[in-house]
């Protein structure tokens, strides 16, 4: 982390000429205009961090989103840090609990960040922050977005729905047939034991046992679409994801003449070479990256092994496939 942070510091542009089309800016890179965050910046940022990225990760005050969000939303917002000036900079005078504005103290909550310094509880001193809001070089801040930065969507249950409907050879007519009622077409569910999931709006809309809640718990529709990206999944995000996951690839492996999961020809045995083989495909079927081969021995025998009997590999593959859609590295769509 930290050494990615130096990566991307080292790679800032220092000048802002001024003249440059926003062509041969872009081409210059982004951070033409905007005074780049010292070594010095990046230590403050570390050592902070752990007392505040909980809250300010994300949004207008996502200071410590990135070494970029942490230098122009908040090092060269004048009106909380003022190079060379400690006393007149309301970020010193928040740590020390004596803020001028809504608030009196970050982070909030019972003891100040100068208290956490005092007991022990953070390492970074007051005294080093003010050192280094003394010795900071005037900044100037560039007010255009970054071109470049990546656009992050959050992810709505619907592109969730479509990634694992095609990673599992699954589709709507798994999970419903065709109703009408009163002469309105809709989709029958086949059970809600098989999980189906159906944002409520859709059409053919679920005659019965409406499949929302578990739509919901998947992140529903891309509300905020393109503007907010919620990095910590929910725990019930994440426990729906679970549930589903494995009831969905039990349903995959189940379903007949399915060869997304296993093509044709490779065989689905409890022999330890076929099973590494397919960990190995299903590691870039899922996850866009190979495995290496200790890392296909780890997954088979931390959670392949343990899950199979003699006669019975089925619980094993599920395993490991719902594995997979669980890892971080996961892909979706
Ligand atoms: C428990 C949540 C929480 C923690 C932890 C926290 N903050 Fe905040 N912070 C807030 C809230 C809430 C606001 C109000 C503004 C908003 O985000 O809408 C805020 C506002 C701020 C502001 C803007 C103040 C202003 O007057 O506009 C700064 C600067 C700030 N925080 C810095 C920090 C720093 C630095 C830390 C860590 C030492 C920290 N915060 C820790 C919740 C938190």
């Amino acid at each position: 982390m930290n050494r990615f942070s130096f990566l991307l510091v080292l790679s800032g542009v220092l000048a802002c000429s001024g003249e440059g089309t926003p062509s041969a800016l872009r081409a210059q890179g982004q951070a033409a205009c905007s005074t780049p965050a010292t070594s010095e910046t990046v230590r403050v940022m570390e050592g902070l961090r752990p007392h505040c990225e909980g809250c300010h990760s994300q949004g207008a005050r996502g200071y410590f989103a990135s070494t970029e969000a942490f230098q122009a939303l908040l090092v060269s917002d004048a009106r909380m840090v003022k190079p060379g000036s400690p006393d007149e900079s309301e970020l010193v005078r928040l740590l020390e609990g004596r803020g001028t504005g809504a608030f009196k103290q970050m982070p909030i909550g019972q003891k100040s960040y100068a208290q956490l310094v005092t007991e022990g509880t953070a390492t970074l001193s007051v005294a080093d922050i003010r050192a280094w809001v003394q010795g900071l070089a005037a900044q100037q801040r560039d007010p255009r977005p970054n071109p470049d930065a990546p656009r992050i969507t959050r992810m709505s249950a619907t592109q969730i729905q479509r990634a694992l409907y095609q990673q599992l050879g699954l589709g709507h007519d798994d999970y419903f047939s065709s109703a009408n009622e009163f002469g309105i077409p809709m989709a029958e569910s086949r059970g809600d034991d098989n999980y189906p999931l159906q944002p409520p709006d859709a059409l053919p809309m679920p005659r019965q046992n409406i499949s929302g809640e578990r739509y919901h718990a998947l992140g529903g529709g891309s509300v905020i679409n393109q503007v907010s990206h919620d990095r910590s999944p929910s725990p019930t995000f994440v426990l729906t994801l679970t549930q589903v996951s494995q009831r969905w690839c039990r349903r995959a492996l189940a379903k007949p003449g399915n060869t997304v999961l296993f093509p044709t020809g490779t065989p689905r045995t409890a022999n330890p070479e076929d099973v590494k083989a397919t960990l190995r495909r299903w590691s870039l079927h899922f996850l866009g990256e190979r495995f290496t081969d200790a890392q296909v021995d780890a997954l088979y025998a931390g959670v392949f092994v343990p899950l199979a009997t003699p006669t019975d590999t089925e619980p094993a593959y599920v395993g490991v496939c719902s594995y997979f859609i669980r890892h971080p590295y996961w892909i979706f769509y």
